[in-house]
């Protein structure tokens, strides 16, 4: 599929907010720059008016690691693994080992095994276009139909 606009970007993130519930998993792939942290500020910024919460910053987790998000009881967990090298690093974060009833959302988790069922894979790609991306989306669990429907 391909996103037109950052517009288009948050129709795409609200439909996926709709549908989620904790324990649900969501992979973020692709290259820098590309989108990854975008997506997730338009998916938590809708949850949070949905919510009729005030929209909070949502900046990259590059150098915590981690950022939480609580919306009215629903936890967010936004991960940014691109620093994490080695697996012993990845298990002292505990990822799926501390709250499994969180959303988890995990950008670079290429050394991730997750153990949870319902379980999206957003890639992102550029395109020529500045403003455009190409998205292939796989749903694994309760997200597996759920896919045709973006
Ligand atoms: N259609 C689009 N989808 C996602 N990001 C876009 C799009 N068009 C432009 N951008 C811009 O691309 C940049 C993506 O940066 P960021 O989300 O931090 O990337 P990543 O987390 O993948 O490194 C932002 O500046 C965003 O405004
Ligand atoms: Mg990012």
């Amino acid at each position: 599929m391909i996103v037109k606009s950052l517009d288009h970007l948050n129709l795409i993130s609200k439909k996926i907010s709709n549908h989620l519930s904790k324990r649900d998993c969501i992979f973020l792939i692709g290259e820098i720059g590309v989108g990854k942290t975008t997506f997730t500020r338009h998916l938590i910024n809708n949850l949070q008016k949905d919510r009729k919460l005030k929209a909070t910053e949502v900046l990259s987790p590059t150098f915590n690691l981690l950022y939480e998000y609580d919306i009215k009881g629903l936890k967010i967990m936004h991960y940014d693994l691109y620093r994490i090298k080695e697996r012993k690093e990845l298990d002292n974060l505990g990822i799926f080992s501390d709250d499994l009833d969180t959303i988890k959302i995990i950008e670079w988790p290429d050394l991730i095994k997750t153990p949870l069922e319902d379980k999206l894979e957003i890639y992102l790609n550029y395109t020529k276009k500045d403003n455009e991306r190409e998205m292939k989306i796989a749903g694994f669990g309760k997200w597996k139909n759920f896919v045709n429907e973006i």
